[in-house]
Parts: C-alpha cells; structure tokens; sequence
C-alpha cells in the first residue's frame, strides 16, 4: 500500500511496538491533518506480523511534510500516553477517535461523561495500577552468571505493556546493582554506572520464559522466615488482601506460599495474642466523621467568618492569630482551595498573601486571569505551626483536624456556589472529594464531588517551591498546564 496520505481509501497504520506512542503520535497528527475519519484506519502493531506487511509504517508519517500540529489539551496527551500501554488491541483506534473528535466536537472537552472518554480513563486507570502491582510485587532471586556480582532476575506476568514504564523506578531505586525483570512480552535488563558506560544503561529486549528465572536460594530462605515472623495474624484480611495483591501475582511471589498455613492458624494465634498482657499502652482510636457546623450552617459568608473566629473544634484555633475565611466574588467560575493559611496569612487575615501566594498570582498572571475574578480559600481556616527559635514554621495540619474544618468550607462552597473547584495539594483534595486523592496521579484531571460541582486537582504551590531546581521550568509549566485546564471546566450537574 502506497504511504500517500492524500486518499479516502482505509489506511492500515503498523506501529513499531506495542507502547509506540511516538509514532502514534506522528500518524495520528498526520492523518487528523489530512481529514482521514477514524473509521478509516486500522491500526497495528509490528508484533502483527501478517497485517504488518500490508500496512503503512508508521515511520511514513515522519516524512517531511507529513506531519501536521493537531490542538488537543495537554491531559489528553498524558491521557494517550499512558493507555498506549493497555492490553486491549483497540487502543490506538480509540485514541485515534477521540483525537479525531476533540477537533470535530469542541463540546467533548467539557464531557467528562462521553462513553469513549470514560473507557479511555478507566484504560488509563488499570495501567496506572498494572504499573503500580508491578513496582510491588517484583521479586528479584540473585543469579551467578560469572560477572563480578550476581545478577538479579525476576518473573514477573504483568497484565498490560507497562515494563518501559516503570523500568525508571527499579532503575533508580536498584541503581548499583545489576538486575533484569523478564516478563513474558518484554524484558529489560539494567547495566550499572561504570568507567566505560557512565551512566549506567537500561536495555529492553523481547519477552522470555519463566524457565529462564533462577530458583530460589538461601537469601529466599531468609526472607521467608522473616515474612512469617513479622506475619500479624489479628491483621490478616485475606479478602483486602486479595484485592490489593490479587490471586494472579501470586504464583512469582516466594511468600505466597505462606500466606495459606499462616491464615489457617491465624484464628489461633490471634486468640493467643488477645490473650496476652499487651506491651504497649494502647492509642485513642479518633473516628473522623465530617461535624455539622454547631447552631446550622452560615447564612452569609460574613457570619461564617464570624462563627469561625471562635471555633475551637480542633487545637489549631487556639494558637493562631485570626481564621483566614476566603476571598473573593460570589457565583465565580472558579474556587481555589488551598491548604490553610500561613504565616503573612494569618497575621493578615487574608488567604495566599505569602510566598504561595506570589506563586499563585504569577502563575494566575501567566494564565490571563485576573486574582479578583476567583475565590481563594483553604481547606483548614487556621494557620498551625510549631516554633523554632523566633520563627513560626508551618505544620501540616492532622487529617482529624482539617476533617473538623471541613464544615466550614463546605458551608463556604455553598454560599459562593462556584462553577468549578480546584483542589491546591492534597490536603485541599481530601477535603473536597472527602476521600485520599493521589494528586500526583490525578492532577489535571476533572472529577466529580458528591455535590455534582466538577473539581480539578493540582499540586500545591509551595510543592513547586520545594521542587528540585534543576526541574523547577518543568514543574512550572506542568502546574500551569494543569492551571489551564481548570479555565476549561467541565458542566456543573447541579448548581444551587
Ligand atoms: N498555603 C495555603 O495553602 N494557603 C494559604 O493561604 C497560604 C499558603
């Protein structure tokens, strides 16, 4: 088949690999460009062998002229990036529709509810946790393979492409020793730092047989014992435990094996355990349930200012200056929520006035909004600190206690009724969506609160601050590239 793209006849795309992303990237843009309709292309991959041979490279697509800038938010490219790595052989045809209708639909921007949008994240949400299963329960057996030191290999059957993705973690968090995981698609082999390759080297090769593993040896012996030693029987929830390492990875696990004695025997030695006198005072139990404001909500955002002055519902009111309620217009397309207040902010009574809230203004500055036009508030009205020397130096406040404040902004939610939240960090995030939020994970994405009000998740300023400078410009410009998704909020389901 010709690689002349000028032409309405079905285009057959193969792709180098299977997490080719570049050149889907390539053809994706190119076909866009020329008007090719999704239902007009099949994809493929080189592993395809047969169809391969009929297909268009997509290395076509890299040819001068070819290629052309498609718009597309940047959360759709991370969106691809990462569902490249599924299983599921319909991916590239998927992501090539949705392309394809993010230039014909504008309104699929804004619905977060679209079936091809929902499938594409829930694609993206199995890799995520494929990758995360692979970084925890990878074992690797050390191998005499005649080199200086052993080389250490693992099985692992991961269930979608994620071995590339995730070769980076075991490459940094195993960086002077040498290791291979082999999986049965891929493999990828890690070559330390030395005189003749100075920064270490990480190689990728095809797939391999479990055969080809080493058995287990003494060091597995010790691990064993030691698992069934620290083994807590009066912990043991075999079916949280099933869900957080299913069946499946069970069987390259070395102390799989002793999960199924040790539960049966469970029963008895927690009874054992009860029984004994206990070693250590035992700790307060808090539950966390969210209070209503006492006396009712707030009727207006100045009397919610005035009741909270005088709340002492958790410790931190006792100390701090004044509560830093929110600012901002009433009805705003956006509320920003940070943590709690700091030390200008306290002393000020204002909510990011400090070195944050430079970050903010200029960060805003940079998006073309005006700070006015947004409300500015925090998940937790009072500032907490411990003293060093003179200085009052910022403590993250407990989850007890931003739960205890978590009335006061829901009560501040209602009476400003924003179109869109936007959730500074993670302390903001759990308030908001009333659950954990993993935001380096899930930044830039829109979610849905109880309340039916979209909410996108970032980082918090300060993180910025706190970044490694050598990847300051990069987490600037990811932080603003999440900022400007929040520009561009998905519907309100219900507004107040
Ligand atoms: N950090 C926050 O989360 N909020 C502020 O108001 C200031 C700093």
């Amino acid at each position: 088949m010709s690689a002349s793209l000028a032409r309405r006849e079905p285009v057959s795309v193969v792709l180098a690999d299977e997490t080719d992303f570049a050149g889907f990237r390539r053809a994706a843009r190119a076909l866009a460009a020329q008007g090719v309709p999704p239902e007009a292309v099949m994809w493929f991959t080189a592993t395809d062998a047969c169809n391969a041979l009929f297909a268009t490279q997509a290395s076509v697509f890299a040819e001068p002229g070819k290629t052309a800038a498609v718009a597309v938010p940047a959360t759709f490219v991370a969106l691809c990036e990462t569902v490249v790595q599924h299983d599921d052989p319909q991916r590239f045809a998927l992501l090539y529709r949705l392309l394809w209708r993010l230039q014909h639909e504008p309104s699929l921007r804004h619905d977060p509810l679209d079936a091809d949008v929902l499938l594409a994240r829930q694609m993206a949400r199995a890799v995520r946790r494929d990758q995360h299963k692979t970084t925890a329960f990878v074992r690797f057996r050390p191998l005499n393979d005649g080199s200086a030191g052993p080389l250490h290999v693992a099985w692992f059957e991961p269930s979608h492409h994620t071995v590339e993705a995730v070769a980076p973690f075991f490459m940094r968090r195993f960086a002077n020793i040498r290791w291979a995981i082999l999986t049965p698609r891929r493999s990828v082999r890690w070559e330390p730092a030395s005189a003749a390759l100075p920064e270490g080297r990480l190689v990728f090769g095809p797939g391999a047989r479990k055969e080809d593993t080493p058995l287990a040896d003494a060091g597995e012996a010790l691990w064993l014992t030691y698992y069934a030693n620290i083994f807590n029987p009066a912990r043991l929830k075999l079916r949280m435990m099933e869900k957080e390492m299913p069946r499946k990875y069970w069987r390259n696990l070395p102390e799989a094996e002793l999960i199924a004695p040790l539960a049966a025997a469970a029963t008895e030695r927690s009874g054992r355990m009860v029984a004994e006198a206990p070693t250590t005072p035992r700790r307060k139990v808090v539950t966390l349930a969210r209070a209503p404001t006492p006396n009712g909500p707030a009727q207006t955002l100045e009397a919610l200012n005035a009741m909270a002055q005088r709340c002492r519902e958790c410790p931190i009111g006792e100390h701090a200056t004044q509560a830093v309620v929110g600012q901002g217009p009433r009805e705003p397309l956006l509320m920003f929520v940070g943590e709690q207040p700091g030390d200008q902010e306290d002393l000020r009574g204002q909510p990011f006035v400090g070195p944050a809230g430079q970050l903010f203004d200029r960060a805003l500055a940079e998006l073309g909004v005006a700070r006015d036009t947004v409300y500015v508030a925090n998940a937790v009205k009072h500032f907490k600190y411990e003293m060093r020397g003179k200085r009052r130096i910022h403590k993250t406040p407990a989850q007890r206690e931003a739960a205890a404040c978590a009335h006061w902004l829901e009560d501040e939610i209602r009476l400003v009724n924003p179109a869109a939240l936007v959730a500074l960090g993670a302390t903001a995030a759990r308030s908001l969506m009333g659950e954990a939020v993993a935001v380096t994970r899930e930044r830039g994405q829109w979610q849905r609160r109880a309340d039916g009000r979209p909410v996108l998740v970032t980082l918090h300023p300060s993180a910025l601050l706190r970044a490694d400078p050598a990847g300051h410009q990069q987490a600037w410009a990811d932080w603003l590239a999440d900022l400007r998704c929040a520009l561009d909020p998905p519907k309100l389901l219900v507004r107040s």
